[in-house]
């Protein structure tokens, strides 16, 4: 099978990309990836000379390199992870989102259109319905939840959401998509939560807490993620959402409070900044589509997962170091300054 995997220098991506080839060695894998600032090259390391991947830089936005790139390739399966991704520089700039996220989808269900293919797979996210009530804990979302996005990341996501649902249902596109809670893990870009905050913990440097910290997220860890996409790509119902979660909710301080536990740290270093805008309240996922269809379950407890994404940050400095250290300077002084 030749696999189109856009995206693929990114956490997610990058991750799949990487528990594919040791899963699925017989496939071809070619990633499509623009190398945003989101993106790292060095992520792929250990797979650019494998024989079976194949390493394209391009923007998915960009027509006529992705049809010149569907008509080269034929692939049989296409895995869009590529976005920008988080709700903070979608506040700074959404005309981006609606560029990659949506332009960009519409680009990639034209080119399935056209050339073929026997599965188109969306990364979706859970945001796409908006938040829950923190005083309703008996409250998830499932896959009949109506859409009620927040931010111009979320709106951008669930737009892209409708265009994959339209290509099935109009043109008979097979599609797929899945809607997945918050991730965590190697590669994880730290502007993000969790890395963010074991990066500046390991610096010794604050670790600034939006509004009062009682905001809670349902973490899954990003292997978990990767192989339910893996079973829905090859096991689940076109024209079908999956969503994808573990029910493993945290506040936003308990997540801190954790990994400063896990390395041996006081709290002294917590900081309560400023609120984000439109800060969704909390996001708690239902699986039981996937898990009743598909067999799908998590098999990495949130304990579990928090100390080993803590060892690879340890273990990994280099790969983090080198992004804190240019173009996010400025990025982390125009957020977190003076907030
Ligand atoms: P990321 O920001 O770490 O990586 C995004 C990747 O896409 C980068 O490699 C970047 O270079 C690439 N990219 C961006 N714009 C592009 C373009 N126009 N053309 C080609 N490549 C482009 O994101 P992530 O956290 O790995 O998320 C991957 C997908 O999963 C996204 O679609 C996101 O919405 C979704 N998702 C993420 C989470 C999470 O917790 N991170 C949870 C649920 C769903
Ligand atoms: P984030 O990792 O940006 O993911 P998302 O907003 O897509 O869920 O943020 C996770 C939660 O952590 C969210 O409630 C915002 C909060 N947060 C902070 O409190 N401080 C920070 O510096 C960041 C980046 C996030």
């Amino acid at each position: 099978m030749k696999i189109i995997v856009t995206g693929g220098a990114g956490f997610i991506g990058g991750n799949y990309i990487h528990i594919m080839q040791k899963k699925h060695p017989e496939d071809e894998i070619i990633c499509l990836d623009a190398l945003t600032y989101a993106g790292n090259i060095e992520t792929l390391a250990q797979v650019m000379q494998k024989p079976n991947f194949k390493f394209v830089k391009g923007d998915i936005a960009d027509r006529a390199a992705v049809f010149k790139l569907f008509a080269k390739e034929k692939p049989d399966i296409v895995i869009n992870f590529a976005a920008e991704s988080h709700v903070d520089r979608s506040l700074l700039n959404p005309e981006l989102f609606l560029q990659t996220n949506i332009i960009g989808t519409s680009v990639l269900l034209d080119a399935c259109r056209e050339y073929g293919i026997k599965r188109y797979h969306q990364v979706s996210t859970d945001e796409v319905y908006g938040d829950l009530p923190l005083d309703r804990p008996d409250l998830f979302f499932t896959e009949e939840t109506p859409l009620h996005t927040s931010s111009p990341y979320s709106a951008s996501k669930a737009s892209a959401d409708l265009l994959v649902l339209a290509y099935y249902r109009t043109f008979g596109v097979p599609v797929t998509i899945s809607r997945c809670s918050n991730n965590y893990g190697p590669y994880h870009f730290p502007e993000k939560l969790i890395p963010l905050m074991i990066v500046n913990a390991l610096k010794n440097k604050p670790l600034p807490i939006y509004g009062k910290g009682e905001n809670i997220r349902d973490w899954l860890y990003v292997e978990d993620h990767c192989t339910a996409i893996d079973l829905i790509v090859r096991s689940g119902k076109v024209g079908e959402v999956y969503n994808i979660g573990g029910h493993n909710e945290k506040t936003n301080l308990q997540v801190v409070q954790a990994i400063l536990k896990e390395l041996g740290k006081g709290e002294e270093s917590i900081c309560y900044v400023a609120d984000r805008l439109g800060h969704d309240r909390r996001y708690a996922i239902d699986p039981t589509k996937i898990k009743h269809e598909l067999g799908w379950e998590p098999i990495t407890g949130f304990d579990e997962g928090i100390k080993k994404t803590i060892i690879w940050y340890i273990t990994h400095k280099l790969w983090w170091q080198r992004i804190v250290n240019g173009e996010y300077q400025t990025y982390y002084k125009n957020m977190y300054y003076g907030r």
